[in-house]
């Protein structure tokens, strides 16, 4: 999610880093930061130096033209912020001690870990995470420091939960830069006398192709004439270093053609970060970030958002109702704030937004505020105006989302919305523990069958070449599927230009049956579950009329097989659950589509990602 270059070698590397940075910028950040050892005036020590501020990479650069620090050894970091609002005491490099680092992901753990290095006398200043990693390796080193700095960083990442990817130097080893990953991104990049280390490949790409990718729990040493890998447990580690063959603008994708696509493929990581620390299969619990709702004084619950997140906010409708017996209303919030609704003290809005700037979610969050109620927020940009005008805000970790069709944003806001429905399920007495607990197994479950999901890619292709001339679609679901064919047909329409509806399948015959025929693709979402011999019996409505019939259905179907032209089948999941799975061969769908029409898929005609305006 955020940046992260690091350099040591023989050249000024304070414009290698900001060089470095600036090609990350892509992804939008809010806060950015730079660490060089250097040496003070008259002594012969280093020290490092810190220059960091919240804003763009411009705010830190307008900083360094007045003192730019000068040295060889460095690393920067542009932050999208997880634990802690943008601030410039949040930016990174955190520096304790003699001990700075940069950090990408999350400590699940950094509570206990605070807590317990706050007994041992330790005072912090910031609210981040990432602060208690320099904490905790400056200890390691101050007290054997003949170990060095990647042992000290070594033992100090055998207490460290979660994901990161981190860069550390520390002015008691000027000669060597250390990093470490588990389940963040970091490539290293080989140099002739000198070396790099990058969240992502266009940062180190102008500098060098070679390059080596580091695997979950591992370490390196960087020093100015070569590189040393070790596991966890301190075993050498061979890697060998790979050519890199992209261009600069392949490279901040990742290799994927589009964001878009990368974004579907990062859905299961997304999940997965979304979860972090929230969920307990032992407690069979799920934790909101400090939010507690209480279903006992909580008479009703009214989400309010836009486009994609208003489909997040009707499957969340389907799925609080159904697990927590609590009553949801949903809105769009263009509507909402203009029908001077009835909401005051004791009640309860939930706003959904991605962006966290939408102008009709944040005045309808306001006009609810003002009116006494409780506001709260699923948001992705974390500090940003709809969080900030709301009492509380549960954050999806989806990190930056560029592709203007909403993909990962769905996909974590949906599992936010299940995290609420678990709380308060447990709550409200209506979720039983052993529910609870085989429910979060299931979910922790959800980002392997995405990934299967998304192996289903070339025979979904197939069929966006068969149908991709087809002037008109139509996407059906029932239950907590209908919203997913709401937002199949959103997505269809965003990037193909093709005329999309998404229907009820129960409603089909009060309307869109009259459209069916020969030439028109009929995309339903029909998984085993509540409603499937419904939607079944929709379909042969549909065939009687020769609509060609796409479906999404459940691995082991055998009945689908027999009505459909084309059958998607995907692995199993609980009710609520399978809407996080099901939507992913629709936006695979769409995305091979409008690659097929050639369109400009990452920015649509007319769209924009944040909707700032009326
Ligand atoms: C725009 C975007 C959509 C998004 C909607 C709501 O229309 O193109 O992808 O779903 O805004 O945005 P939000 O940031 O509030 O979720």
């Amino acid at each position: 999610m955020c940046g992260i270059v690091g350099y040591i070698g023989e050249r000024e590397c304070t414009p290698i880093l900001i060089e470095g940075l600036r090609r990350l910028e892509y992804r939008g950040y809010d806060s950015a930061g730079i660490a060089v050892l250097e040496s003070a005036a008259g002594e012969s020590s280093l020290l490092t130096r810190v220059v960091r501020c919240r804003g763009k990479l411009a705010n830190l650069e307008a900083l360094l033209t007045e003192a730019r620090p000068t040295g060889r050894v460095g690393m920067g970091h542009t932050r999208w912020a997880t634990h802690g609002r943008p601030s410039d005491e949040n930016a990174h490099p955190h520096k304790h001690g003699s001990v700075s680092v940069v950090h990408n992901g999350i400590i699940e753990n950094y509570l206990a870990l605070r807590a317990e290095l706050a007994g041992r006398g330790h005072r912090f200043s910031s609210e981040t995470d990432t602060e208690i990693v320099a904490h905790l390796i400056d200890e390691e080193l101050k007290a054997q420091p003949q170990v060095g700095l990647r042992e000290a960083t070594r033992r100090a990442l055998g207490k460290v939960q979660g994901a990161y990817a981190i860069v550390v130097l520390s002015d008691r080893t000027p000669d060597v830069l250390v990093t470490a990953k588990n389940a963040s991104p970091l490539v290293l990049g080989l140099g002739e006398g000198e070396n790099f280390v990058a969240s992502d490949v266009p940062a180190i790409l102008p500098h060098t192709k070679r390059v080596m990718f580091l695997e979950e729990g591992e370490i390196a040493e960087l020093r100015r004439d070569g590189i040393q890998v070790i596991d966890l447990a301190g075993r050498p580690v061979r890697r060998e270093p790979r050519l890199i063959e992209w261009s600069a603008v392949m490279a901040e994708k990742a290799g994927f053609k589009h964001f878009m696509l990368k974004e579907i493929h990062e859905q299961g990581r997304a999940v997965t970060d979304t979860l972090r620390g929230r969920v307990s299969i032992e407690q069979a619990d799920a934790l909101l970030d400090g939010i507690e709702l209480d279903p006992q004084t909580l008479k009703k619950l009214t989400l309010i958002a836009c486009g994609t997140s208003y489909h997040a906010g009707l499957v969340g409708k389907f799925l609080i109702e159904q697990i927590a017996r609590v009553p949801v209303e949903v809105d769009l919030a263009s509507e909402y704030r203009y029908r001077d609704p009835i909401i005051g003290p004791g009640d309860t809005l939930l706003a959904i937004s991605q962006s966290g700037e939408t102008a009709d979610t944040l005045a309808a969050v306001k006009e609810a505020k003002a009116k006494g109620a409780q506001v709260l927020c699923i948001a992705n940009v974390v500090d940003s105006s709809i969080p900030r005008a709301c009492h509380h805000a549960l954050y999806t970790h989806a990190g930056p989302e560029i592709g203007v069709a909403s993909t990962k944003a769905f996909t974590t806001q949906l599992a936010a919305l299940v995290l609420i429905a678990i709380h308060l399920g447990r709550r409200s007495g209506t979720l039983s523990s052993n529910a609870a607990a085989e429910l979060i197994r299931e979910f922790m479950a959800l980002p392997q069958k995405m990934a299967d999901i998304i192996g289903l890619a070339p025979q979904i292709q197939v069929i966006a070449r068969r149908y991709g001339h087809a002037r008109d679609f139509l996407f059906l679901g029932r239950g907590t599927q209908y919203p997913i064919a709401l937002e199949g047909a959103l997505k269809l329409k965003e990037i193909s230009y093709i005329h999309a509806e998404g229907y009820a399948a129960g409603e089909m015959k009060h309307g869109p049956i009259a459209l069916i025929d020969a030439e028109m693709p009929v995309v339903v979402v029909v998984p085993k579950g509540p409603g499937y011999e419904k939607v079944m019996s929709n379909l042969t409505e549909v065939k009687a009329r020769e609509g060609k019939i796409i479906a999404v259905a459940t691995r082991g179907d055998q009945d689908i097989g027999a009505i459909a032209d084309e059958v998607i089948l995907i692995p199993e999941a609980p009710a609520p659950l399978a809407p996080l799975l099901t939507v992913v061969p629709l936006q695979l769908l769409a995305y091979h589509i409008a690659d097929f029409k050639g369109t400009d898929i990452d920015q649509p005609r007319n769209l924009a990602k944040s909707v700032t305006v009326e």
